[in-house]
């Protein structure tokens, strides 16, 4: 029997504050309707000064480590568009935070695709025989790189954690991971990004321009292409699983915005009620997203064992993935 990575926990870690879209219209000239209306959000969390990117990850990882059944992994892969410095990477310190000394340990940066890009790494490493336990993450603390001033963003992004226990199994198995697809566009990179503070721009002796070192992104022109590319990739890794959008029993996208899932729901021909999320109690976690989401729906009963799902994410880069897998009996809380 073929050799495959297998989903055998998962977990979330949010930071304490939640900030309602109310909180923010008295900072900002926005309102609770437009938020709701135009994204489907209600609240986000925003992490306290002091806490880190690896903090929340370390607390996702506890809980799906628990989840497992699992003291220690062989690897940790964590994906962040946030970390804790621009080096080293983060993922060490998630490690040592979690008492795995020595182990594998490495960041990816695809900002929203993040997850499904590590989770691609972490299932090949496993599949080729490398390891076989990968702890994998996505961590953010977005309001981090968020101007404070921009009305367009900060009702937009979130932070937390979410993470999932791969172990090595077989592919029958519920949890296997059947099928990838993963892309990009460099062309396109300006629609989502931080302009300063790589080689670029540098930010050594200097300040950035104006604007340059906060996050900005084209919100109108990213929206079609979010749909367009998540689509195109749904569509992919249902053929390289050899399945249809008839046989997804769960469609769990990035949380980017409510408009963009059920657009693209209906293109892909998935009913709604078969979609779950959680963009209204967090926002968009970016890497953070689908990790979150599954644990929130996991907990809440929404999705059940032996259902197949179909991940898919498009995020700064720009980047998309999907995956196809089916999902494992694990304990719930
Ligand atoms: O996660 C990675 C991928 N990211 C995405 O997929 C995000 C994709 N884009 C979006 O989700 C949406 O484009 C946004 C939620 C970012 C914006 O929604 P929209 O419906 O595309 O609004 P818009 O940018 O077209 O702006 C409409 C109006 C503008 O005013 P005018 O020019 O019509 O007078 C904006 O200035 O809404 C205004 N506006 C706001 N008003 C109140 C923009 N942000 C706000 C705000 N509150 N927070």
């Amino acid at each position: 029997m073929m050799r495959a990575a297998v989903l055998a926990g998962v977990g979330s870690c949010l930071p304490a504050c939640a900030v309602s879209n109310e909180d923010l219209a008295k900072r900002l000239e926005t309102s609770d309707e437009w938020i709701r209306s135009r994204t489907g959000i209600r609240q986000r969390y925003f992490a306290e000064p002091g806490t880190a990117t690896s903090d929340l990850a370390a607390g996702a990882g506890v809980r799906a480590l628990k989840s497992a059944g699992l003291s220690a992994v062989d690897l940790v892969v964590l994906a962040t568009t946030t970390p804790d410095r621009p080096c080293p990477a983060t993922a060490p310190t998630v490690a040592s935070l979690l008492g795995l000394p020595g182990v594998a340990a490495f960041d990816v940066s695809a900002v929203c695709s993040g997850f499904l890009y590590a989770l691609a790494a972490a299932a090949g490493l496993i599949a080729t025989g490398g390891y076989a336990t990968a702890l994998v993450i996505g961590s953010e603390t977005f309001s981090t790189i968020l101007d404070p001033s921009d009305r367009t963003t900060m009702v937009i992004f979130g932070d937390g954690a979410g993470a999932v226990v791969l172990r090595a199994g077989t592919p029958d198995e519920p949890g296997a991971l059947e099928s990838f697809d993963l892309g990009s566009d460099g062309d396109g990179r300006d629609l989502i990004t931080v302009r300063a503070g790589g080689s670029e721009q540098r930010l050594s002796g200097r300040q950035p321009q104006a604007g340059d070192a906060y996050f900005a992104m084209a919100g109108r022109e990213v929206f079609w292409r979010a749909v367009q590319r998540m689509r195109e990739s749904a569509r992919s890794a249902l053929d390289r699983a050899g399945r249809v959008p008839g046989d997804v029993d769960r469609l769990v996208c990035h949380q980017a915005n409510l408009r963009i899932l059920k657009a693209l729901a209906h293109e892909l021909g998935i009913a709604p009620e078969r979609c779950v999320g959680n963009i209204a109690e967090v926002g968009n976690t970016a890497a953070a997203s689908i990790p979150l989401a599954l644990d929130h729906a996991h907990a809440a009963g929404r999705i059940a064992a032996g259902e197949r799902l179909l991940l898919t994410a498009f995020g700064g880069g720009l980047t998309w993935g999907s995956a196809v897998l089916t999902w494992p009996q694990l304990p719930i809380g």
